[in-house]
């Protein structure tokens, strides 16, 4: 996700991406990656990239009547090749080339602020939890391109109740791994680091809102947000937030990683809507990445289609004021 800002760069010679990019950090980075023998995106991109996917890495799911029917599934090689995760790098394959370095064993959450107590679970247990469902869901990103994943997990509903947070919380934080030891893309892009994202507690605890373990009956691959992240399907992509380390529940709207990037682009709601073009991307329609070129493109759906479930969540409230 990506802005174009930088007026001294014509738009042909710049990815989005590098208007975000922070020259003096890259070097600086790019240099310590050298010294810690990590390399850098051209030179992990030499070497075969390693898998992500152990051979005993299968999942035990139940289907879920909340799946999407009737929608051609994106074929998995596209849904792990084509990423966004900036702490890997800018470019949608850097993730791919760079995540296999997370390590997602030992994995702990944190679960803090205001809750009954603070409690610390490890990923088995939380994976054990409940019964893994797979749900289907279209997966929409703010750059107007979109992708049908079957994803394997439970709702986070369940895991809040698990929390037990105070009637004071209103909102719930997810923070995600920040790890200088194997995430170049640290160095590379200035966010606002650890990545932050954050919904309002009934938004959190609507049934569609998935903590999710896997994808395709498998675990995540790590360049997908392993071993949890969460998924919100009827908002943009970047409101589901990777490789998740600590939760907190908070009485005041949490800080968000893009939102703090350009307030004026990237609003702390998100949800998926034709009608609010703030980004460079028209939000009109959208490009299906796996189907043919005169198939890929389609009309973008307001709650990216799930408006039946959702939209009272949001009644009368002006979403192109709370875009
Ligand atoms: N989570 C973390 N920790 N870091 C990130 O850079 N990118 C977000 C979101 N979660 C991001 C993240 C964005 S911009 C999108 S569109 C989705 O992840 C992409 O998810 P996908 O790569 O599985 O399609």
């Amino acid at each position: 996700m990506l802005i174009k800002k930088a007026a001294d760069i014509p738009s042909s010679e710049i990815t989005p991406q590098s208007a975000y990019l922070n020259r003096r950090t890259f070097m600086r980075g790019a240099a310590a990656m050298g010294i810690l023998g990590l390399g850098g995106d051209g030179i992990s991109k030499l070497v075969a990239p390693r898998r992500t996917v152990a051979a005993d890495s299968k999942l035990t799911t139940v289907p879920s009547p909340l799946s999407d029917k009737g929608e051609t599934v994106t074929p998995f090689q596209d849904v792990t090749s084509y990423n966004n995760f900036y702490e890997f790098g800018v470019e949608k394959g850097d993730p791919l080339h760079n995540a296999w370095r997370m390590k997602t064993r030992p994995w702990t959450v944190t679960v803090d602020g205001l809750v009954k107590a603070k409690k610390t679970a490890g990923i088995d247990d939380l994976l054990k939890y409940r019964p893994l469902e797979e749900r289907i869901y279209r997966h929409r990103c703010v750059e107007a391109w979109s992708m049908v994943i079957p994803w394997v997990g439970y709702s986070l509903s369940e895991f809040i109740n698990w929390a037990e947070p105070l009637p004071s919380a209103k909102y719930i934080q997810f923070l995600t791994l920040e790890d200088t030891k194997t995430m170049p893309g640290l160095y590379q892009i200035n966010l606002n680091w650890p990545y932050s994202e954050g919904l309002r507690m009934d938004e959190a605890m609507h049934p569609l809102a998935l903590l999710t373990f896997g994808m395709y009956g498998q675990v995540l691959p790590n360049q997908d947000g392993a071993p949890v992240r969460v998924v919100v399907p009827w908002k943009y992509g970047f409101k589901s937030a990777k490789s998740i380390v600590h939760v907190r529940f908070t009485a005041k709207q949490p800080h968000t990683a893009w939102n703090d990037e350009a307030p004026q682009e990237y609003g702390f709601y998100s949800n998926v809507n034709p009608d609010v073009d703030r980004t460079p991307w028209s939000q009109k329609t959208e490009r299906r990445i796996g189907l043919p070129f005169w198939k890929a493109t389609q009309p973008s759906q307001m709650f990216n289609g799930y408006g039946d479930q959702v939209a009272q969540l949001y009644a009368g409230m002006d979403l192109k004021k709370f875009f």
